[in-house]
């Protein structure tokens, strides 16, 4: 089969965040780079982080430090994050963040010129350093600009369909240019993966077309584990009208800044249900709610700045119990800080400018004077391929993950911004690891047949134009989604998650007459064709980690078993490919925390 074959020390796969900050470490470690993106560089879900990159650089509130970061991603996670990821996380994080600035990002400045913080939601002090509502469009664009200078080459719009593999290591990837259909062979000693996550395997969410768990089903498909794939974040707040808008995302910083949510009584329902371990960090009036948006020391958080897992939970309750508002979402009302705060039209238009135009041009609606409607869209999945710590080696010798398709940090759920100190801290680690790797270790071989069978999957579905029983890409992508939405969402029950599973083998065997007309130029019909399978994968990894956890906790909500068990906080579930080819779901214990951080985390309760 004909193909362009390209030769790289380390090969990046994704462009986001995670895939720009690995790239840029590798080429600075003296690798030569390649850099995939499946569409433009440029376009990557870290835009959709727009509140702010989480640091504890202690710049508004001088209680803050590495410590009480490291012990909020803790609770946040539910304890069963990886520890020592979450320990790398808080300790880097503010470097990272001024590294950044000294590469040209531009921040929100203190009125004494530093960068400026923002509350957000599991965060105990104002910890969001940012631009306005445009954080992740900022780090990209820094990343980028110093990435491009670094000697790197850059795939665009390349899709990547399989890894190559020899003697039980990475030997390079194999994809095709999606312009022109041509077949691609990267040969690499190293490859990082970075391709963020799985939101196209649900109808609503905040992911663009790219998100189809790609990075997830490579590294599995490939023999390496994945973990923790049953919690799943739905971001309480996006559109929900109109249609055509349904799932983009409202950033919580919109609740950073004050705004409030309220049901159709215009009540505000978060007050009803407070979780324990943040009763002693959540106000308990509105009153000392808005004292702590304003920067009262005193005062503590108000309830629409409890965890992601929580205040999705609390939404979808108003909207089933019939509060909820027309379009089946809840009010997130910005608007009323004019009661409070001279200037405050012109407050939000400069700190959230982007929600300002988004709903504006979107829903017509002025949220300087009116609530928005919103409810949860799935924004991020917690897990992914399971890395060591401090390397971000997977299980596969010379396979590295980073970013978004990489587990461990967040463990059962992740607070808000953490996402973009997470890409910078470990596709920093990453790609110098990757770099270091590809040092150490020759080019592995890459036997043909790998090629061959990888490339002759790949034309399958033109093979069966015309056939009679024919099935369309899109309607397969279309059915998954909403099954997946109604049987795997927030809230799921053991009869839901394997109704899902016997659903999936039926998409499965429905998916091997999926056909597709023309030629491989600028086909759009052969790209979700061939995106198919990952969404399958990374699905069943969903339902099956579901089905094993049997409790809730975090993003992994079961209706049948509502409470945490003492157990549940003692293993992360791990898929892997097993040896007759299905799915093998296994329990791994969570790893014992060192006294010493155990002791960070009880002084910080
Ligand atoms: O709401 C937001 O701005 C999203 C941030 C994140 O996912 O980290």
């Amino acid at each position: 089969m004909d193909h362009q074959a390209v030769e790289h020390d380390v090969l990046v796969i994704g462009a986001g965040g995670a895939g720009l900050r690995a790239a840029i470490e590798a080429a600075a470690a003296g690798a030569s780079v390649g850099l995939v993106c499946k569409s433009l560089l440029g376009k990557a879900h870290t835009v959709m982080a727009e509140g702010g990159v989480a640091a504890a650089l202690a710049n508004v509130d001088d209680r803050d430090d590495w410590r009480v970061h490291f012990a909020d991603t803790m609770r946040g996670g539910q304890y069963v994050n990886n520890w020592r990821m979450a320990e790398l996380h808080a300790r880097e994080a503010p470097a990272r963040v001024r590294e950044l600035e000294a590469w040209g990002a531009l921040f929100d400045r203190t009125p004494d010129g530093r960068i400026l913080q923002r509350n957000f939601g599991g965060h105990r002090y104002p910890r969001l350093a940012h631009v306005g509502d445009r954080t992740g469009l900022e780090m990209i664009r820094t990343l980028q600009d110093h990435g491009v200078h670094q000697g790197m080459d850059v795939h665009m719009e390349c899709t990547i369909l399989t890894l190559l593999t020899d003697g039980g290591r990475v030997a390079g990837a194999f994809g095709y240019d999606r312009e022109r259909g041509r077949f691609r062979l990267f040969r690499a000693r190293a490859v990082v993966l970075a391709t963020g996550g799985i939101g196209r395997a649900y109808r609503i969410t905040s992911n663009s077309w790219e998100y189809t768990g790609d990075g997830h089903a490579l590294a599995y498909d490939a023999g390496a584990e994945l973990q923790d794939m049953e919690f799943v974040q739905f971001h309480p707040t996006g559109m929900v009208w109109p249609p055509s808008v349904r799932g983009i995302l409202v950033t919580e910083g919109v609740r950073g800044e004050g705004g409030v949510l309220r049901n159709s009584e215009g009540r505000r329902f978060m007050f009803d249900d407070i979780p324990e371990n943040y009763r002693a960090q959540t106000a308990a009036s509105e009153e000392e709610g808005w004292r702590y948006t304003q920067g009262d020391r005193d005062a503590r958080r108000p309830p629409e700045l409890l965890t992601r897992d929580h205040v999705a939970r609390c939404i979808l309750r108003e909207v089933r119990e019939g509060r909820g508002s027309p379009h089946g979402g809840v009010y997130l009302d910005i608007a009323w800080i004019r009661e409070r705060l001279p200037g405050a039209a012109e407050h939000i238009r400069r700190k959230l400018p982007s929600m300002y135009h988004q709903f504006k041009e979107l829903a017509g609606i002025d949220i300087t004077t009116t609530p928005m409607e919103v409810g949860p869209t799935t924004h991020y999945i917690m897990g992914g391929i399971r890395v060591d710590g401090d390397s971000q080696m997977s299980t596969l010798p010379g396979l590295f993950a980073a970013g978004e398709c990489a587990a461990g940090l967040h463990g059962a759920n992740r607070l808000g911004g953490n996402s973009l100190s997470d890409l910078l801290v470990f596709g920093k680690r990453a790609g110098e690891h990757a770099a270091a790797w590809a040092g150490a270790h020759p080019p592995a071989p890459i036997g043909p047949d790998q090629v061959e069978a990888a490339a002759r999957r790949a034309l399958e579905p033109f093979d069966r134009a015309g056939s009679g029983d024919a099935e369309s890409p899109y309607r397969l992508q279309q059915e998954l989604q909403g099954m997946m939405q109604d049987e795997v969402g927030i809230v799921r029950t053991e009869g839901q998650m394997r109704r899902a599973l016997e659903g999936l083998a039926a998409l499965r065997r429905r998916a091997a007459r999926v056909a597709v007309e023309g030629h491989r130029e600028y086909n759009p019909g052969w790209h979700a064709a061939l995106d198919l399978a990952n969404l399958f994968t990374v699905s069943e990894a969903v339902a099956r980690s579901a089905l094993e956890r049997e409790e809730s906790r975090g993003g992994h909500f079961r209706d049948d078993r509502p409470e945490k068990t003492a157990e549940g906080a003692t293993f992360n579930v791990v898929v892997r490919r097993g040896a007759d080819g299905g799915m093998e779901v296994i329990r791994r214990p969570v790893a014992p925390m060192p006294q010493e951080l155990q002791e960070v985390i009880d002084a910080n309760a």
